[in-house]
Formats: C-alpha cells, structure tokens, sequence
C-alpha cells in the first residue's frame, strides 16, 4: 500500500539548440527537480511525496512543466522560487497554487 500524498513528475526533457519545441531543460527544468527533491529532504517527506524526473509531457511551451497527482494538477515552475510555494500551500495545506497552474489541452 503506498503512503504517498503527492508524486510530481518533472519534465527534464532535452532537445538540441534551436529545436522549434524548445525544451524544459532549455527553461531551467534542472533547477526545478533539484528544488524538489532538497523540498522532500528538508521537510523529511521521504514516503509522502515523490519527485520523478520524466521525459517530454506534451505541452512544452509552458515549460518547465510539472504535473502532479493524485489530483492531475500541471503547473508551469518558472523558478525555485515557486518551488517553496507549492511546498508550502499545495502540498503543506492542500490548496494547489492557481497562479501557476495551466491547462494542457488549451495549449
Ligand atoms: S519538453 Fe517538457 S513538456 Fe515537452
């Protein structure tokens, strides 16, 4: 039985330079993963939340692109920044971040 309340899977997908989709990892999707994994350290989630790098997710031009569930929530994490934020509201209070949240099938 797994224990998890929340698994973001982060796009680290990489494409050449001047590729027209772009990439997540062009955007700064490595510093996203690594600002979630050090999250679920320092807030010793280990067992609860799960952060797991995955290749292209579809909608690229919102990169760097994170969806989680169990809700089915995608955010576009421009920063680590916004990193702390999810941490502390979507997985600390179980209020998902609307500001960065985005719609798939509108891009
Ligand atoms: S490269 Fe990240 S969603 Fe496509």
């Amino acid at each position: 039985m797994s224990l998890l309340t929340h698994h973001f899977f982060v796009c680290v997908n990489d494409r050449p330079a001047g590729h027209p989709k772009g990439s997540c990892v062009e955007k700064g999707a490595a510093a996203i993963v690594d600002a979630m994994r050090r999250k679920v350290e320092e807030k010793n989630l280990w067992g609860k939340v799960q952060v797991t790098g995955t290749g292209c997710l579809g909608p690229c031009q919102a990169g760097p692109v994170v969806v989680v569930y169990p809700e089915g929530i995608w955010y576009r994490v421009p920063t680590p920044a916004d990193v702390d934020e999810i941490f502390e509201q979507h997985v600390g209070q179980g209020k998902p971040v609307e500001r960065l949240q985005f719609d798939p099938e509108r891009m």
